[in-house]
């Protein structure tokens, strides 16, 4: 069977910072209480779609690979905020890069969507469909914040990162195991309603079309699965916890990663945070923080890397790499968004009452 294995990393996080001491001014909140409770200080708000961050991401990302977008034969884009239904957003991201040569599609498992594309990159590789995929995680959850719904109001922010998975014949490095996991009847405790067929039922009701979450529940459950699909990758690719160079968590709540960590018995120089710079953005804190990680040279080569995630669905799933020789770009690309002289909170009331 092929090998698949990660060959270029990027991000887009949008230039805008909208802190804790901005959400203040516009919600029943504080800094104290958002930053003791979740370790987040601030949060991008995009003044683009997220087509726009995901593209910029994936260029970043077949730059490093060394690559042309012409070399792409298929790009995932894990999301749960496109830009519209149709078309996907990975075909409108394939159209702003060029990459003409590629198959396009979404994927949609909440917070877990980076790791089902990447298991869904691997498995298109394995099976000799596709040679260079790549995989973008990118949301612009601004757009469905509750400024009266504290709870959530104060977690979710926007970005993109992506990565380029090409096979390998190297049978030390690569993608050594994934897990894919979901339980479809804990639909309700973490939502954004009215927002797809159900639409047009009801009153087109503001406060329905927004994040809505159990948070206590979800964060029970984000301990147990992340911890237990760390596990169920390391045992399968026949490695144990001493083997983790880093884990790379989704970034939800910090206490989620200290209680996934302390489960799995890591020290906090092998596990990798940057939610306080970021707050959730769902899809993408994997492969930004695995960009991030290469920027800060925290992975060698040879290095055992963990990605674990858990999300709305509820979805969860991990996936276990063994990092190759090469941890530098091969190229860098110039892409980057647009400008904007707009502030945090100036974005945040100009959004559309979608
Ligand atoms: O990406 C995957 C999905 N998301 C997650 O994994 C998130 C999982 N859940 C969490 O991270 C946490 O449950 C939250 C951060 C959402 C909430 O933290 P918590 O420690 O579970 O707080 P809580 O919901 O139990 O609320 C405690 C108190 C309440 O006040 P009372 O009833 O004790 O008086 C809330 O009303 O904190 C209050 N509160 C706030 N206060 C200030 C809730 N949100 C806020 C806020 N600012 N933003």
């Amino acid at each position: 069977m092929t090998r698949a294995t990660i060959t270029g990393w990027g991000k887009c996080v949008p230039p805008v910072v909208l802190s804790n001491f901005d959400l203040e001014q516009v919600m029943d909140t504080s800094d104290e209480w958002i930053h003791t409770r979740s370790g987040i200080k601030e949060r991008r708000i995009s003044h683009v779609e997220t087509s726009d961050m995901a593209a910029v991401a994936a260029q970043h990302a077949i730059a490093a690979a060394g690559l042309d977008p012409l070399d792409i034969d298929m790009l995932f884009v894990a999301t749960c905020t496109p830009d519209r239904l149709i078309p996907s957003c990975a075909a409108m991201v394939q159209a702003k890069i060029g990459a003409h040569n590629a198959g396009t599609l979404d994927m949609n498992a909440a917070c877990t969507g980076f790791i089902y594309g990447l298991s869904a990159a691997t498995g298109l590789i394995a099976a000799g469909v596709a040679k260079k995929v790549v995989v973008v995680g990118a949301e612009k959850l601004t757009a469905f914040l509750n400024l009266d719904e504290r709870t959530t109001g104060v977690l979710f922010g926007d970005g993109a990162g992506a990565v380029v998975i090409e096979a390998t014949d190297d049978p030390d490095e690569g993608i050594l195991a994934m897990e894919l996991g979901s339980d479809g009847r804990m639909t309700e405790l973490l939502t954004v309603t009215h927002t797809g067929t159900e639409y047009p039922n009801d009153a087109l009701l503001y406060e329905e079309r927004t994040i809505y979450m159990q948070g206590r529940e979800i964060f029970r459950n984000a301990v147990v699965k992340m911890g237990e699909s760390a596990a169920n990758v390391l045992e399968a690719a026949g490695l144990n916890l001493d083997d983790v160079d880093l884990l790379i968590p989704h970034q939800a709540n910090v206490r989620i990663i200290d209680a996934t960590a302390k489960r799995m018995k890591l020290n906090p120089e092998q596990v990798y945070v940057n939610i306080a710079s970021y707050g959730n953005t769902s899809a993408a804190t994997i492969p930004i923080a695995l960009t991030e990680a290469m920027e800060e040279e925290r992975i060698s080569a040879g290095d055992v890397i963990v990605f674990v995630a858990f999300g709305g669905g509820l979805t969860w799933g991990g996936t276990a790499v063994r990092w190759g020789s090469r941890t530098t770009p091969i190229a860098h690309s110039d892409a980057a968004l647009p400008p904007t002289d707009r502030t945090g909170l100036e974005l945040l009331a100009a959004r559309p009452r979608i």
